[in-house]
């Protein structure tokens, strides 16, 4: 059999375009529109600061055009309790203004203070079929992550929500984890059917790519898959040295003293020297050399010492915005502003291609 014989799956066209995307942002960056964003669920940890947040930074600092989104409609995707969502909303805002989000040039919104890209979602969901809907594997993993039986309607339906998020500033550009393909995916065709079925066949819609992150995924302290407030298996951005600390000292290790970087075989030990590299920008393996019998003991300290130190300055920033939240509602009510006039001028040209003008 020839490699060309073996299944290719959507994941790997998504990667191979991810690829190509990487090699153009190191060349000509302009034309990219990065859209991309979080559920405001509290503040963030190492977790989505090392697999995204900086990131999303980097980009922005090579001068790719920058929308972030903070997604307030899907925190109602699987929950019934809204809780403290302003609060939530800050400490998002928070930790990407620390992470050095620079608000002159990112654009940074909410669902719910942008109503024309609500309405997107109308014509967008005549795109698209039930079966399809129900067949989304992250929407499925979604719903017994929640402990649910029975699918709500918005959580059937938010993947089309985000092909909104994407398209209604002609974002062309989705840095997200692997999770989010089926969703980039699900934008793709609604973009597609959209031009040909309303459009006429003109490329109405750009049809978006996702750009995967190429940085290790962290495991949660615990040695758990990933890293989750709720599991209490993280560090915050926003922990003290010394929280940082204490969290790190609690992580599991495994009795073997001599330090190896082994993620198959033990992937709480490499999982520490993983971040201990992305701190210092070494090589984990190296790291794990130098430390060779000190043991498990010495990995720790070593690792809270680069996490603290990398993150110190970050922290610092994040003190500092903390004195004044009426700046980051002010940055968030400035993004607002722009991402609905982006918003209203996408939706009247729909509405113009669709012939529902009066
Ligand atoms: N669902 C995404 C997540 O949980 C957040 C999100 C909402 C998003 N809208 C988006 C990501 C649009 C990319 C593009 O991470």
């Amino acid at each position: 059999m020839t490699a060309s014989n073996t299944p290719r799956t959507s994941y790997d066209t998504a990667q191979e375009r991810s690829d190509a995307i990487w090699e153009q942002i190191a060349t000509d960056p302009s034309g990219l529109r990065m859209l991309t964003g979080d559920r405001p669920t509290g503040a963030l940890h190492i977790g989505h600061y090392f697999g995204s947040l900086r990131n999303r930074v980097r980009l922005q600092e090579v001068g790719v055009e920058t929308w972030l989104i903070v997604a307030d409609y899907q925190v109602i995707t699987d929950r019934e309790v809204l809780g403290d969502i302003r609060g939530s909303v800050r400490e998002l805002l928070t930790d990407y203004l620390a992470a050095g989000i620079d608000p002159e040039r990112a654009t940074i919104f909410t669902h719910s203070a942008v109503p024309a890209l609500n309405q997107l979602m109308l014509p967008f969901l005549s795109l698209v079929t039930q079966p399809e809907l129900e067949r989304n594997p992250t929407v499925k993993a979604e719903l017994q992550a929640a402990g649910k039986t029975a699918m709500g309607g918005l959580m059937l339906t938010y993947p089309v929500h985000q092909a909104a998020d994407i398209l209604f500033c002609h974002g062309n550009l989705v840095p997200v984890g692997k999770d989010q393909l089926p969703h980039i995916e699900q934008t793709r065709v609604i973009a597609r059917r959209f031009n040909e079925r309303y459009a006429g066949g003109e490329e109405f819609f750009p049809l978006p790519d996702a750009l995967l992150s190429e940085a290790p995924t962290i495991l949660g302290l615990d040695g758990a898959a990933k890293m989750s407030k709720s599991l209490g298996n993280t560090v915050m951005l926003r922990m003290t040295p010394d929280e940082t600390l204490a969290k790190i000292k609690k992580a599991k290790t495994d009795s073997e003293r001599r330090i190896t970087f082994d993620p198959e075989g033990r992937p709480e030990v490499a999982n520490l020297l993983t971040i201990a590299g992305l701190c210092t920008d070494r090589d984990p393996a190296q790291i794990a050399e130098e430390i060779g019998d000190a043991g498990s003991g010495t990995l720790k300290m070593l690792t809270a010492e680069a996490l603290n130190e990398h993150l110190a300055p970050l922290r610092a920033r994040r003190v500092e915005i903390e004195q004044n939240p009426d700046h980051l509602f002010a940055v968030l009510r400035a993004g607002n502003e722009r991402a609905n006039e982006a918003a209203e001028a996408t939706l009247a040209r729909v509405r113009e291609t669709m012939g529902m003008v009066y």
